[in-house]
């Protein structure tokens, strides 16, 4: 790309401030308010843009409203004369690719859908939680991989003399692979299942394991109610693990999910700032930028 510039979506100033410091590209800010009906207003006052518009805004909670937001900044950036390239750092809707019950919505089909009518024209997300949610973009769709990055920070913050990386599930073991490479550890994969009605999780671990006083990381792409780690900290402090940390990409953290597993014994939450929070230790505005940098 030419002649662009960086849009900081309301929900993802501090990542989109960096990103244009990082392409020494120009920040457009955009003017936001809620009407007292909880609309969504949006403005940008500057007359021209740029040919491209990389328009960062994740979709972490409120999600409907961050999505909306999205939409209209994008339809508003095509009004302007420019071809938008949505940067959603999260993507929210994704966990449902596909039907796991008769009758369900595939939502990430729909937010594909609407991304597109918008008017943007190429699409960026990080650690997307299935990469067939990619297949319902018809403009070019790409997932970035924050493992590097946790890894990175692992790898120079704790010490992984004694560390084993568990992933809490099969659909978390190419990321636990990775992630147990690039640190030089050990890593074992659980075996989860949930109730589809419920949400309830149930794990445990294929076979004998020997864990007994390993400290472990659990390395998953997101955590919402923090269900799924705090039943895989109850079989790691059933098997003698010490200490639990938990490094993932997104703390979308519904609820009381922090407490929920501290309570569990995690004892430190590793996370990256697709969704800002007290947890994000790590960026991932570089892994974007060298991105949008090669485009
Ligand atoms: C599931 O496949 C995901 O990778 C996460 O493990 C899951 O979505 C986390 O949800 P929760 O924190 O509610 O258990």
């Amino acid at each position: 790309m030419d002649d662009f510039c960086v849009v900081a979506g309301p929900s993802s100033k501090e990542i989109a401030k960096k990103m244009a410091e990082e392409l020494r590209a120009r920040l457009v800010d955009v003017e936001y308010k809620k009407f007292p009906d909880g609309e969504n207003y949006v403005r940008i006052s500057e007359p021209w843009i740029a040919k491209f518009a990389v328009l960062v805004q994740t979709t972490s909670p409120p999600q409907d409203s961050n999505l909306m937001q999205l939409f209209l900044i994008s339809d508003l950036l095509r009004e302007m004369g420019s071809r938008v390239v949505a940067v959603v750092p999260y993507l929210a809707y994704a966990r449902q690719h596909r039907m796991y019950l008769n009758g369900e919505a595939i939502s990430v089909r729909t937010v594909a859908k609407l991304l597109e009518a918008s008017g943007v024209v190429r699409f960026l997300t990080v650690d997307i939680h299935n990469v067939e949610g990619l297949g319902y973009f018809s403009i070019p769709a790409n997932s970035l991989s924050a493992v590097p990055v946790l890894a990175e920070y692992v790898k120079s913050n704790v010490d992984t003399s004694n560390l084993i990386a568990i992933a809490p599930d099969e659909g978390a073991k190419v990321r636990v692979e990775t992630f147990a490479t690039r640190v030089g550890c050990d890593y074992l994969i659980m075996e989860k299942s949930r109730d589809r009605v419920t949400g309830k999780v149930s794990s445990h671990f294929k076979g004998e394991v020997q864990l007994n006083g390993k400290n472990a990381i659990i390395v998953d792409d997101l955590i919402s109610t923090g269900g799924s780690i705090a039943e895989a900290s109850r079989i790691l402090k059933m098997n003698g693990v010490a200490d639990i940390r938990v490094a993932c990409t997104h703390a979308v953290l519904a609820d009381s999910a922090a407490s929920r597993m501290k309570e569990a014994g995690v004892k430190e939450i590793i996370a990256t700032d697709t969704i800002p929070s007290q947890y994000s230790k790590v960026s991932v505005s570089h892994l974007l930028s060298d991105f949008i940098r090669r485009l």
